[in-house]
Order: structure tokens, then sequence, then C-alpha cells
């Protein structure tokens, strides 16, 4: 069997008392019963449930193929959406690929550099991509399953005019790629009539569950990721879920920050070690916010990046208001080694370290962090994640949604709808003037 992730909850024991704990555990395992009987609120946007399992394999070779023709006839793929149709594919590239990708030359790199866009409504960052290209290679992948969305409807238009100049519009059509709606939608009714190759947002995924369908696919496949593996390391999770939730993790987690939420730790952060996590964390931070911040209830979900943040956001968690408990992503193995030597002359004070290799000295400031935060009465979780491979990042996703799932449901709210954000979408377009949206 392969390597598992594994949860630690003893940095939390103190806030964990026993027989609440065990109350929780029990909410927790009737919350996963009820996610998955499909009877839970939200029920027809959990497809995601079996998606490991049941995924169109068609659709899936396809993507590879697409990949392949990206990868072959073109040096750069911009990826453009926003929100769910955005954050799982460049967490799962940026934890996954070299961590200067678009940097390294071609051979060294075996994909095109992959760049996203539409996913804020700037000027100079739009402009500035545009410069990036220049006059190579390119293709399109707009992931919209509205086809509407402002931000990456406003680069779609932008960068489809550029693909247009340079190929011509029949051409031009062979290299966008559009990821939306099975069948309606303004995204869907332009890629019939242009003939883009299509991939489906599924109806019963919500965007932010969409990692594992062609939204995240096709730009990992494309970045060169290994998406078998990835689908693998899920399918092993959704296993353990179905079969040994305890075993898994999954009812602890759910149980842990529920009862420290009633226990008035209303935040919780989510800390990484490796600069490879950072969109993991921001892919996170929607999962949990948008499934479970509603009615006025939730925890708000918080990411630092360590140890960097240690320097600026480390006061505050080890000694400002207690308001939050901590939840630790923790890499077990490095893909690549590198250790410090001796120096004839110790400036630095670092001979003690002298044959360490950087991994270790990153695990001890781990520790060490751990350790202070609990001592400054934050409760502290830790997911270790057997290593930076698409196995293990694949288990990790199915994890953190299936976990968002229960924990939802421990809250008393629907973890798969989103009408809060509509809000900010109506103001703006009553000030843009767009039709149907009358100034009071
Ligand atoms: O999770 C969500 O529902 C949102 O983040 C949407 O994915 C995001 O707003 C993009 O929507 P669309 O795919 O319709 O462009």
């Amino acid at each position: 069997m392969k390597e598992r992730l594994a949860l630690d909850v003893s940095g939390a024991q103190a806030f964990l008392e026993e027989a609440s704990f065990r109350t929780l555990l029990k909410e927790a395992e009737d919350a996963r019963q009820l996610l998955m009987s499909g009877k839970g609120a939200g029920s027809e946007f959990t497809d995601w449930v079996d998606l490991p399992e049941n995924y169109d394999r068609e659709e899936f070779a396809r993507i590879e193929a697409a990949a392949g023709k990206i990868s072959a006839d073109s040096d750069v793929l911009v990826v453009i959406g926003i929100g769910g149709s955005y954050l799982g594919a460049r967490a799962a590239i940026e934890f996954l690929s070299h961590s200067f990708m678009n940097l390294l030359d071609r051979k060294e790199r075996k994909a095109p550099q992959i760049f996203f866009a539409g996913n804020s409504i700037s000027t100079d960052y739009l402009a500035d991509l545009l410069d990036v290209i220049g006059d190579r290679d390119f293709s399109l992948n707009i992931i919209s399953k509205s086809g509407t969305t402002t931000e990456p409807a406003i680069a779609f238009r932008v960068l489809k005019k550029k693909l247009e100049a340079k190929y011509g519009r029949e051409e031009a059509a062979k290299r966008i790629y559009a990821t939306t709606d099975r069948k309606k939608g303004a995204l869907k009714a332009l890629a019939d009539e242009e003939g883009y190759e299509c991939f489906v947002v599924p109806d019963g995924i919500g965007g932010r569950y969409s990692v594992l369908t062609a939204v995240g696919l096709l730009p990992i496949a494309a970045a060169g990721c290994d998406i078998r593996a990835l689908m693998e390391g899920a399918a092993a999770m959704r296993e353990d879920c179905k079969a040994d939730p305890c075993a898994s993790g999954v009812l602890e987690y759910a149980a842990a920050r529920n009862l420290l939420y009633r226990r008035g730790r209303s935040v919780e952060i989510l800390s990484d070690f490796e600069p490879s996590l950072h969109y993991v964390a921001e892919w996170w931070k929607q999962l949990y916010g948008e499934s479970e911040g509603k009615g006025h209830k939730g925890i708000f979900p918080a990411a630092v990046d360590l140890t960097t943040d240690l320097h600026s956001m480390g006061q505050f968690i080890q000694d400002g208001t207690r308001l939050m408990f901590e939840t630790v992503l923790e890499v077990k193995e490095t893909k690549r080694s590198l250790f410090l030597e001796e120096e004839a002359v110790d400036t630095d004070g670092l001979n003690y370290l002298a044959g360490k290799s950087i991994a270790f000295v990153n695990g001890c400031a781990l520790e060490g962090s751990m350790k202070a935060h609990q001592d400054g009465g934050v409760p502290v979780l830790r997911l270790v994640i057997p290593r930076r491979d698409a196995f293990s990042l694949g288990q990790l996703f199915y994890f953190l949604e299936f976990a968002c799932g229960v924990s939802g449901y421990m809250l008393g709210v629907n973890p798969f709808d989103q009408p809060g954000v509509e809000s900010y979408k109506k103001n703006m377009f009553t000030l843009l003037g767009k039709p149907g949206f009358v100034q009071k």
C-alpha cells in the first residue's frame, strides 16, 4: 500500500477534552453518513464524492491528448479563470512542478510555460502578460462554467484577439480549449460556433470542489504533471473515507476544528513550510471559506507561509488575541537534497550545522514553532503529506474536500452553495451600467 496522509491532533490535545471530542467524533460520523447518503443540504452538488472512481475516461483521454498537443505546438499556455475555475490548477502545478518552472529552458521543462490570467481586473498584469507572450506560439484554456464571469471574460477577450491576430480566426480556434458547461452558457455557445475543443464543468460539482475534473486536469496535465497518479491518490483517499474514516483522519480533522470553534476559536491558520504549498493554501481558503462562511457562522480560514511569515505574522500567532487554532501542513520528504558545508571562517555561526541537510533545519523550525505556538495557547493540528508527488496531492485534495463537507454539515450549513458571492457583483454591475442593473 502506498503511503497515506496522516493527521496528528496531539498538539491540540489540551483543548480537546476527551468526552467532548468523543461526542464530536460521533457527530462527524453522522455528518459523514449524511454526506454519503446524498440526502444532506446541497446534495445535488456532491458528485465529487465518487468522482475519483467514476470519472469520464473518454474525456480523461481527450485531456491527455490535448495536453500533448499544447505541449507540441505552444511555448506558452495561458489558463484563464477565477475562484473555483482557477485555484485548484494553480495549487497542483505549483506543488508538483519545479519552483522556477517557467524560467527553465524548454528541454528541461518538458512543457510549455504556464501563466494564469482572468483572476483579477488588473490592466498592468494583463498588458505585461501580452509582453511576455510576445510573438511566441501560445494556446488558451478558458475555464468558466457560466462564460460571463467578468474577470476571465475580460482576459479572454484580450488574449483571443492576440491569438486571432497571430494565427487567423480558424487556426486560433484550434488553440483555444474551453472548459465550461456541458450544454448551456455564453462560452459553450461561442465554443460550438467557433469549433473550440470543449471540456466539461459538471453540473453536480461546484467550482471549489472541481479540481479533479477537466477544470483542474487539463492545465495540470499541460504543465507535465501526472494526472493519473493524482486521480489514484484521490481514489485511495476516497476508499479510506468510505471504509475506514477514522484511520483516514478525516473525522478527527472535522471533529477537532468544530470543537475548537465551539470553544471560541473562530480562525484557522493553515501553515505551510514549503513555498510550493502556497497555492494549496489559497485553494483551501476558498474551499473552507465559501463552504462554511454563511448564516453568520463559520471558521475564518487564514494561511501563512513559514518560516517566511514567522518574521511578520509570528508575533501575532505567538502572542496576539487568542482566537485561532493552527493546522500545519508538513511535507515529510523533499524532492531534492542540499547539505550545509563547513566554512573556514564561521562568520555567520552556521558551522555547527555542517553536514546537516537544509530539510533537517526546516524540520526543526517546524517542530520548534509548533511547540512555541502550543506554549502560547494555540491548539495545533498537523497534517503530514508523504512527499511532493501527484499521489500525495490527490489524497490531500480529496481529504480536505471530504472533511469540508463533513465539517459544514456539523456546523449546520449547506457546504455546497455560495449565495453571498453575488452581492458585490450587483453593485459593480450597477456602477458599470450593465443592462438590467439600475442605479438606485
Ligand atoms: O466556486 C465558485 O463557484 C466560484 O469560485 C466560481 O468558480 C467562480 O466565480 C468562477 O465562475 P465561472 O466558472 O462561472 O466563471
